[in-house]
C-alpha cells in the first residue's frame, strides 16, 4: 500500500494539508473519512494556512456548518453528530455541497450517497505509535475511476 503515507506529528499533518490545497480548483470538495482523533481537522488547518483562513479553523462540533473567509470561501463541516439523511438533508447540506469555493466534509463517510462528483477523497488512520497518522488521498470522477494522489506530491519530510 505505498500509496498512503505517513505522518510523524501534526506539523506534517498539516504541511501534507498545505500542499494538497495549492493543488486543488477553487470550487474543490474534500471528504474526510477516518477515526476519532485520526487528523482530519489537523489536516484541514494546514490545508487553511494555504487558503489563508488558518486562524478561523475550529471544529465545527455544535455549529454544524463553519465559513472561512480566506482567499477564497471555505466552508468546513463535521457530520459526526449527524446521524440520518433526513437530518442531513434539512441541514441543508446538498445545497452547502453544491456551493462555490471550497467545501471541507469532515465524518463525510455518513452522507456517502450525497456527496458530489467529482471529489477528493482523504482517509487518515491511527499508525502503530502514538503520533503516526496514516493517509490515502484520491480523486474521484466517478464511482469506478478514482485517482491516487501520490506521496511525493503531499508530503516534505523534514530530515
Ligand atoms: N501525525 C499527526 N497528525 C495529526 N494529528 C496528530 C498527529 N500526531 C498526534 N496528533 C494529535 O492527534 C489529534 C488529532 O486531532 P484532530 O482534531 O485533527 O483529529 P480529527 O480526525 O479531526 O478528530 P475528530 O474525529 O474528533 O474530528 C491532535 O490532538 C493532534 O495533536
Ligand atoms: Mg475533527
Amino acid at each position: 500500500m505505498h500509496d498512503r503515507f505517513e505522518t510523524y506529528s501534526e506539523e506534517e499533518t498539516r504541511a501534507a494539508g498545505k500542499r494538497l490545497a495549492a493543488l486543488l480548483p477553487a470550487s474543490a470538495l474534500v471528504a474526510f473519512s477516518g477515526d476519532l482523533g485520526s487528523g482530519k481537522t489537523a489536516f484541514i488547518r494546514g490545508m487553511c494556512v494555504h487558503f489563508g483562513c488558518a486562524d478561523q479553523v475550529s471544529s465545527p462540533t455544535f455549529a454544524l456548518i463553519n465559513e472561512y473567509k480566506g482567499t477564497i470561501p471555505v466552508s468546513h463541516c463535521d457530520l459526526y453528530r449527524l446521524s440520518s439523511l433526513h437530518d442531513m438533508r434539512e441541514s441543508g447540506l446538498e445545497a452547502l455541497f453544491a456551493s462555490d469555493g471550497v467545501v471541507l466534509v469532515e465524518w463525510a463517510e455518513r452522507a456517502q450517497t450525497l456527496l458530489p462528483l467529482p471529489r477528493y477523497e482523504v482517509a487518515a488512520w491511527h499508525g502503530e505509535s502514538p503520533a503516526q497518522r496514516r493517509f490515502e488521498i484520491r480523486l474521484v470522477n466517478d464511482e469506478d475511476n478514482s485517482i491516487l494522489f501520490s506521496p511525493e506530491q503531499l508530503i516534505v519530510r523534514q530530515a
